[in-house]
């Protein structure tokens, strides 16, 4: 089976090296894809935004099936298109994406699936996020409501910060503030039927101590050590689940990566936000424990077929990633930095490349804020971690930066949940 993967990101990357893994695929199209993932797959040109144009695409080169990586395209509707076209299509109508393109469609659907999360009001003006910010209380949650890449939120005590962080949103949502280790749980779903990965951990502040400004993501491992072992199986029976008869119900099916943003409060598990696609940087490191043959799943949860897959399977040990960004991340981050190919060569190692491409000499070049994502594993995370690092150090990297302290809390077993009284859901 050829398949045709969608995105140009890391997580492409380690998307299309995992689908190349599986026996079934003879042939990895991606479109645009970036110059290091032609190592895995043919690049393809076309404008992931014109839902017919990419349909189109995949009836020429014959593919078996079509991963969309991204949330823009899910959002423009080009797995409809696909579908349409008789294409098998991993990823959300555009109808469904809406889980992730607005977060108030989201709570609309936690209230309805009976989905513990934040309480939240989405406010129309400036007197109504004034009033909901003293309803809540510092510290202050502010959201962009539309699509805005992890990067639309805001966290502060600063009750000035908020109101101007909410003048600058199209549309505000105002939060209850939650606290409690973050975790992301990936469930690939069919419509119907959903199938958990093993939990992951992303870094979504820019600098070491969760400090400086909210980005994609910085790093992120799996598994982690010190969640309930319980927690895959109860979150995919208390929130994956009724999410998706709750979708089912409306008439827009889930079929895709639900990717639930989970706070394990004081007070039970809460959703603090779902995307409708892989997670960028938790997916490289997932992919590279992962032992089921990516492409077979996929392919059966986009025919509907996901019952006959059972649990998926993971490599024993924990893998890490962490994200080399470009100085100036995620605001302004500097771009044309040459990157030297020759350095990225170790056996245990993957780089997953998502901000690199070609000048117009051929030389590999720094052309997004999250350059690469250095990915390795280890039968400890302190392991994993070690081997990552000493990666890290081997390069010579200007103008970039990364985070030191990625799973290190976890590594050292600082990390601690207690599962209260009433149990994980309450
Ligand atoms: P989101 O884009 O909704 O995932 O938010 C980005 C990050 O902001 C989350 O990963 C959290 O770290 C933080 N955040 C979002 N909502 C809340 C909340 N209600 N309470 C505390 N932190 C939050
Ligand atoms: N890692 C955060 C995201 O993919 O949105």
């Amino acid at each position: 089976m050829k398949v045709l993967v969608l995105g140009s990101g890391a997580r492409e990357h380690a998307l299309a090296a995992a689908l190349e893994r599986d026996p079934i695929v003879t042939k990895v199209y991606a479109a645009p894809g970036s110059a290091m993932m032609a190592q895995v797959a043919e690049l393809v040109r076309v404008d992931l935004l014109y839902p017919a144009e990419v349909a189109n695409l995949a009836q020429e080169l014959e593919v078996g099936l079509v991963v969309v990586g991204p949330e823009a395209p899910l959002v423009a509707g080009v797995a409809d298109a696909v579908r349409e076209a008789g294409i098998p299509c991993f990823g959300p109508s555009k109808g469904a994406a809406q889980i992730e393109g607005s977060k108030a469609f989201a709570k609309e659907i936690m209230a309805a699936a009976g989905v513990p999360t934040a309480q939240s009001r989405l406010c129309a003006d400036m007197a109504e996020v004034e009033a909901a910010l003293d309803e809540f209380g510092a510290p202050y949650v502010v959201k962009e409501d539309g699509l805005a890449s992890g990067k639309g939120v805001i966290v502060t005590d600063d009750r000035e910060a908020a109101l101007e962080h909410a003048r600058k949103c199209d549309s505000v949502l105002v939060e209850e503030f939650m606290s409690g280790p973050e975790v992301s749980l990936f469930a690939i779903c069919d419509g119907k039927t959903a199938i958990p990965m093993q939990a992951a951990q992303d870094f979504k502040r820019a600098l070491d101590g969760d400090k400086g400004p909210n980005t994609g993501g910085m790093g992120a491992y799996t598994p982690l050590p010190w969640a309930p072992p319980n927690l895959e199986q109860e979150t995919t029976e208390k929130v994956v689940q009724p999410v998706l008869d709750e979708m089912a119900r409306r008439g827009t099916p889930f079929v895709g990566l639900l990717y639930a943003g989970l706070m394990l409060t004081p007070k039970g598990v809460k959703v603090v936000e779902f995307n409708a696609r892989f997670g960028d940087p938790e997916t490289q490191p997932l992919l590279l424990q992962l032992e089921s043959p990516l492409a077979q799943v996929l392919l059966a949860a986009a025919n509907g077929e996901l019952e006959s897959v059972g649990p998926l399977r993971f490599t024993p040990g924990f893998a890490v990633g962490v994200v080399i960004a470009a100085d100036g991340y995620p605001d302004q981050p500097e771009l044309g930095t040459r990157v030297f190919e020759g350095q990225f060569r170790s056996g245990n190692i993957k780089l997953y490349h998502g901000g690199t491409g070609r000048d117009d000499l051929g030389n590999l070049v720094v052309t997004g804020g999250r350059i690469f994502t250095v990915t390795g594993r280890g039968h400890t995370l302190g392991f994993a971690r070690k081997m990552v690092y000493a990666a890290i150090q081997a390069f010579h990297l200007p103008k970039t930066f990364h985070r030191d302290d990625i799973a290190a809390k976890a590594a050292r077993n600082e990390i601690r949940y207690e599962v209260p009284e009433g149990g994980l859901f309450q």
